[in-house]
C-alpha cells in the first residue's frame, strides 16, 4: 500500500515537474525570444524602416514626377490658354474693328437701297391694307375724291383735261386707258359716255341717225358733246379715217355737224381717246392699226400710259384676297413673260389684264398652273414656247417664288 503511495505521488511529482518544466521551458523560450527580438530590434526597425523609407521615397519620388507632371501641364495648358486668350482678345480686336468698319461702309454703300426697300415695303403694306382714295386738286375746282386705285398718270391726264384739251393715251394693251378715263371723269365730275371705235365704226355711231320714223337717234358723243361729259373714243388708231376726218372740225372749232344740225360744244364736253399706238401706223405688236392723219393727231395732247407695276401689283392682289402667295407667284411668271417677249421682239402680249383676270380665277379656285394654261400662255406656238422658255427641261410648271420683282 505504502507503495503503491509512493509509486502514485512519485507520478504526481513527475507530472508536476515535468508542468513546471513545460511552465518554465515556455517562460524561457518566450524570454529567449524577447531577449533575440530586443536583440533584433534595431535591425529590424531599420529593415523596415529601409524598406518603408524606400518605398515611400518611390511613392514619394513618384508623387512628385506626377505632381511636376501635372504642374508642368496645368502651367503649360494655362501658358497655352492665356496665350491664346491674348491672341482671341488681340484678334477680336482686330476682326471687331474690321467688322465694324465693312458695316459702316456696307451700310453706307447699302444706305438708298436700304431706303428704297424700307419706303417700298411700307408703300406696299400700305398699298395693300387701305382702300385707295386720291384727292384731286385743280386749280379754281373744289378738291375732288376719287376712291380707287388709280395710274399714276391720272395726275397729267386732268392736267390736260383741265386745260380744255382733248388727249390721246397710248400704252399697249391693258395698262389702264380706258380705266383712266373713267376715273378722269370721276374726278372731274363729268358723265362718261364711250364708244370704241372699228375700222367699219359708221358714222351713225358718232353722229346719229334718222329712222324711218323720222325720230332722231343721238350717241354717247352727241350727249357729251352738247351736254357736258367725258367722251372715251376707244381705240382712236383702230378707226376708219373718215371718220376720223369729220370728227377734227368738231375737236378744233367746238361746233359739230350732227345729222340733225349744227350743235356747239358744252364747256364741260372733254374728248380722251385711246390708242395703242401713237397714230403711225401698225408696229410688230399691233400690226392692223391705222395711221392717223398728221391734221388729227395735232389736235390732241399725247400722254404715255405704260404698265404701272404698283398699281398692277394692287390690282393682282386685291383680285386673290384669299390666295396672295400664289397671285404673286402668278404676276411673276406674267412679268417674266412679258420681259422675254420684249426683249426677243415677240408678237406677244402679257398685259396687266392676264394677271388681273388671272388672280379672279385663282380666287375662284383654279391652280397657278391652270391659270397659266387658260390665261397667259394658250394659244401660244411651239416656236413661241420655246423662245418663252416655256417646257424647258427642268422648269417647273408652277412657279414657286411669290414675291413680285419690282413693285415700283
Ligand atoms: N385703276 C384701275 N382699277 C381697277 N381696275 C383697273 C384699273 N386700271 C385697269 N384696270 C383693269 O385692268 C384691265 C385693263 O384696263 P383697261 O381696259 O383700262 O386697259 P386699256 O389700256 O384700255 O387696254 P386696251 O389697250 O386693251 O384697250 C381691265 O380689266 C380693267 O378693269
Ligand atoms: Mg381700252
Amino acid at each position: 500500500m505504502r507503495a503503491k503511495v509512493r509509486s502514485e505521488v512519485e507520478r504526481l511529482a513527475g507530472r508536476v515537474a515535468q508542468d513546471v518544466f513545460a511552465g518554465w521551458e515556455r517562460a524561457t523560450l518566450s524570454r529567449a525570444v524577447a531577449a533575440a527580438l530586443d536583440a533584433e530590434r534595431p535591425r529590424l526597425v531599420r529593415e523596415v524602416a529601409e524598406h518603408t523609407g524606400g518605398q515611400a521615397a518611390r511613392a514619394a519620388r513618384a508623387a512628385v514626377e506626377e505632381a511636376r507632371e501635372r504642374g508642368l501641364e496645368r502651367a503649360a495648358a494655362e501658358a497655352v490658354g492665356a496665350e491664346l486668350a491674348a491672341r482671341l482678345a488681340e484678334h477680336e480686336g482686330l476682326v471687331h474693328a474690321l467688322a465694324s468698319d465693312a458695316t459702316e461702309e456696307a451700310l453706307l454703300a447699302a444706305r438708298p437701297e436700304l431706303l428704297r426697300t424700307v419706303r417700298e415695303e411700307v408703300a406696299k403694306a400700305y398699298a395693300e391694307a387701305t382702300p385707295a382714295v386720291i384727292e384731286v386738286s385743280l386749280p379754281g375746282r373744289r378738291p375732288v375724291r376719287v376712291r380707287a386705285a388709280t395710274h399714276r398718270a391720272l395726275p397729267e391726264l386732268l392736267t390736260a383735261l383741265h386745260a380744255r384739251c382733248h388727249v390721246l393715251l397710248v400704252g399697249p394693251a391693258g395698262t389702264g386707258k380706258s380705266m383712266l378715263a373713267k376715273h378722269a371723269a370721276e374726278a372731274l365730275g363729268l358723265e362718261l359716255q364711250a364708244l370704241s371705235l372699228g375700222p367699219t365704226t359708221p358714222m351713225s355711231k358718232v353722229f346719229g341717225y334718222f329712222d324711218a320714223h323720222g325720230h332722231y337717234h343721238d350717241t354717247p358723243f352727241r350727249r357729251a358733246f352738247e351736254h357736258g361729259g367725258l367722251m372715251l373714243l376707244d381705240e382712236l388708231d383702230n378707226g376708219h379715217p373718215g371718220l376720223l376726218g369729220e370728227l377734227n372740225q368738231a375737236l378744233a372749232l367746238r361746233t359739230c355737224a350732227f345729222a340733225d344740225g349744227m350743235v356747239t360744244a358744252h364747256q364741260d364736253f372733254r374728248l380722251v381717246a385711246t390708242g395703242n399706238t401713237y397714230g403711225h401706223g401698225g408696229d410688230h405688236q399691233y400690226v392692223g392699226r391705222q395711221a392717223l392723219d398728221a391734221a388729227t393727231l395735232d389736235r390732241f395732247v399725247v400722254i404715255d400710259v405704260p404698265i404701272d407695276q404698283r398699281l398692277e401689283y394692287r390690282l393682282v392682289l386685291a383680285g386673290a384676297p384669299s390666295r396672295r402667295e400664289e397671285a404673286r407667284a402668278l404676276l411673276k411668271e406674267v412679268r417674266r413673260l412679258r420681259a422675254v417677249a420684249a426683249e426677243k421682239r415677240l408678237p406677244l402680249t402679257f398685259s396687266p389684264r392676264a394677271g388681273i383676270d388671272g388672280a379672279r380665277l385663282l380666287e375662284a379656285g383654279a391652280t397657278v398652273a391652270q391659270v397659266l394654261a387658260w390665261r397667259v400662255t394658250r394659244g401660244l406656238s411651239a416656236a413661241h414656247r420655246s423662245a418663252l422658255g416655256l417646257d424647258a427641261p427642268g422648269r417647273e410648271r408652277e412657279p414657286q417664288d411669290a414675291r413680285p420683282e419690282s413693285f415700283g
